[in-house]
Parts: C-alpha cells; sequence; structure tokens
C-alpha cells in the first residue's frame, strides 16, 4: 500500500534522500541567485499620466552634475549668471489643518522672502482652513495620501517636483508635517543647513552640499520590512542589503532632489503594494535605500527633524502635548549627537499652540 515504507527499496533511497536533505540549507541559500528575477508585474502606477509629465518635466529642468568635482563654469565664478542667493524650500506634507501655520508665520517673518520659499501638499479629500500669510497661494496640485501606501512618497515627489519648476534659486528642500515645529530662528536655520552641509574637512575644496537624510541599515524588523511585498520582490533592483530606513523628514540639497523625481527603478518597485500592512512604510525607506545606493558620501545619514520614538505605539511616535511645552523641553529637543542643533521637532499635538506662541521670541527664535 505504501512504497516508500517496504524496506526492499530503502537501501538505495536512504543516501539519495539524505544528500537531498543536507543539500536543502545550500539550494535555500543560492535560491535568490538561482532564480531568475521575478519580471515586473505589469504596473498599476498610483503615479497618474500627469504625475509623471511633471516628474519628468521637474527631472530635466535641471540634470545633475555628473561628478561632484565639476568646476564652476568661468560665468559662475564670475558671479554673473547666479547673483541672487539660495533659498530653502519649505515642502509641508500635511492631511489636516497646518496647525502651527501661526508660529511658521512668525518664523517666516524674521526671514527675508529672497531665502525661501513655502509649499504644501494638503491631502484633497479633507478640507482644510486656509492658513493664510506665508502659505497663501502656495498649495501644489495634490491627490489623496494614505498610511501604509506609497502615496506618501508620490506626494512628496510632487512636493519636490513644484519646487524644482517654481525657483531656479531653491538649493534645499525640507519636508515637513503639519505635527513638525521650528526649533530655532529662520537666520539660525538657514546659516547651520548651508554651513553644516558641507563637511569640515573639504569645506576649502569647495565640494557640494550634502543631504540631510537618516540612513540607517541595523534595524531588527529590517527584513520583515524589506519582505512585506513579497520575499523576491524588491530584486534584482533592491538587495537586503542595500535596503536602508530612515526618517521620512529629510532636507535634500538640489541635485539629490532632481535625483528623486527623475527616479523610476526603484520607485516602481517601491510602488507595489504591501501584503504585510503591519510593516508597510514606504516612506521610509524609498529616500533613504535610493540615495545610499547614488551617492552615499552626498548625504550626512541623519536627520535634523528631532523625534521621540520612546514608548511609541502602532508605528506612531509620541506626540507632545500642551502641559508639557516649555523652554526645558525646546532645549533637550535641539541636543544633538550628529548636528551643532536639531533643526525641527515633531510630534506636537495642536493644542500645543499657544504655550508655543508664548515662548516662540523668548526661546524658540532666541539662538
Ligand atoms: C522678529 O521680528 C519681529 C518683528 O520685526 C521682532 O519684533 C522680533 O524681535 C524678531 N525676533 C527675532 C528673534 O529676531
Ligand atoms: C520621550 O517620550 C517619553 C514618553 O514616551 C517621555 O517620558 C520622554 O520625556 C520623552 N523624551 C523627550 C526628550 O522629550
Amino acid at each position: 500500500m505504501f512504497p516508500f515504507s517496504s524496506s526492499s527499496s530503502s537501501s538505495p533511497l536512504l543516501p539519495t534522500l539524505l544528500l537531498f536533505l543536507l543539500s536543502l540549507p545550500v539550494l535555500f541559500l543560492l535560491a535568490p541567485r538561482i532564480l531568475p528575477p521575478r519580471p515586473l508585474p505589469p504596473i498599476s502606477l498610483p503615479d497618474d499620466l500627469d504625475d509623471l509629465a511633471l516628474f519628468r518635466r521637474a527631472a530635466a529642468a535641471d540634470t545633475p552634475p555628473p561628478h561632484p568635482h565639476r568646476r564652476p563654469s568661468a560665468k559662475t565664478r564670475l558671479g554673473s549668471t547666479n547673483p541672487r542667493p539660495p533659498k530653502i524650500a519649505f515642502l509641508f506634507l500635511t492631511n489636516s489643518d497646518l496647525h502651527f501655520a501661526p508660529l511658521w508665520q512668525r518664523f517666516f517673518a524674521n526671514g527675508s522672502t529672497a531665502l525661501y520659499n513655502v509649499y504644501v501638499h494638503a491631502d484633497p479629500t479633507v478640507s482644510i482652513s486656509p492658513p493664510g500669510g506665508v502659505f497663501t497661494g502656495r498649495f501644489i496640485p495634490a491627490k489623496r495620501t494614505r498610511r501604509a501606501s506609497a502615496s506618501l512618497i508620490s506626494a512628496s515627489r510632487r512636493l519636490l517636483a513644484h519646487a524644482l519648476l517654481d525657483d531656479p534659486h531653491n538649493a534645499f528642500f525640507a519636508l515637513l508635517s503639519q505635527h513638525c515645529v521650528p526649533l530655532h530662528s529662520f537666520a539660525y536655520l538657514y546659516n547651520t543647513i548651508f554651513h553644516h552641509s558641507i563637511p569640515e574637512l573639504t569645506r576649502l575644496r569647495k565640494l557640494q552640499h550634502r543631504s540631510f537624510i537618516e540612513i540607517l541599515s541595523q534595524q531588527s524588523f529590517l527584513w520583515k520590512r524589506y519582505v512585506a511585498r513579497g520575499k523576491y520582490v524588491m530584486l534584482p533592483e533592491v538587495r537586503f542589503d542595500q535596503f536602508r530606513i530612515g526618517s521620512q523628514f529629510f532636507i535634500l540639497a538640489r541635485r539629490h532632489a532632481v535625483l528623486v523625481v527623475g527616479e523610476r527603478r526603484l520607485w516602481r518597485k517601491f510602488q507595489l503594494p504591501c501584503l504585510d500592512t503591519e510593516s508597510c512604510y514606504p516612506e521610509e525607506h524609498y529616500f533613504p535605500t535610493l540615495l545610499s545606493m547614488e551617492d552615499p558620501d552626498g548625504c550626512t545619514k541623519y536627520t535634523l527633524t528631532r523625534v521621540n520614538w520612546t514608548g511609541s505605539t502602532d508605528g506612531h511616535p509620541y506626540m507632545y502635548r500642551r502641559p508639557e511645552v516649555s523652554p526645558q523641553l525646546i532645549y533637550n529637543l535641539r541636543q544633538s549627537n550628529f548636528s551643532p542643533s536639531y533643526l525641527f521637532a515633531r510630534k506636537f499635538s495642536p493644542d500645543c499652540l499657544d504655550p508655543l506662541l508664548d515662548i516662540s521670541d523668548s526661546v524658540i527664535f532666541r539662538d
């Protein structure tokens, strides 16, 4: 009845079986190399055609230089083509009211408009009260954003693309949310970004500005995040040893903003839906992975936006409440092991606005 149990055939079968069993771990290890990479599934782009056209235009607006050691042209040296100072583009990504608009208003009031631009991507399915002031007329055409989907990457790319096309003087692109607050004055922030983006030792050689983006690779849950779309799905574009994690709140140098909006290879992969939605935060992986593959030395690998993950629940960091706002909290949040200071912090609940305004001139903007 059960031929496998017959003792007569067991003697030639046993060594073969043993050999097969012993080779299993080896086969398992080699599997990613032996198996042909899965063909790309037909793409159903959440990016519509208008997005693709936008990204193409922005990437073509100025292609990144082929080599970081490019010498400035004679014209640039003479300063005849670029007489205006570089600006910082503040990119607000929100799906609710900009609760801290009055605080940002004060922040920008002390910065010359010649030194910054503001852009807002607001989820169009949510009705948002107009924040007024510096935000007026600064909303870009937006699409719906959802947690655990690539829509936050799309929205960030849209912000970058609009800011690239809008003003050739935008040199840095800072991504912020409605829960972010400034920790310093505009002048301090502007100087820190331009000064510290170039490493001390190379400053005299006038190397290009680095991006302030967190790039980490040692997190225990990284494998779960890597396989969230299926086991071999990220191959061959992104091997596990190339996969990175970092805060989505970055400050990108212009050439990296151009690189991001022109990029399609990794973007196709990161758009695939997650099977494991518990481990799906594409916006924490796409940017660090891409930049660590393309230009690791061009990135600081740390962020300038402070966040508190102590006691986090459900993937949300700690949210500061009204009674916790104090000068001491601002001083604590500024402290950084990597840079002279953090420049922004999150997350703050909306009712923190008044106590933050109370200490804005005496603490936050005094540096
Ligand atoms: C910001 O500007 C306002 C109005 O011009 C001024 O009263 C305030 O002292 C300035 N704050 C700082 C920190 O420079
Ligand atoms: C971070 O959050 C925890 C609560 O989870 C709090 O006790 C701690 O004081 C916070 N740290 C800072 C620097 O605010």
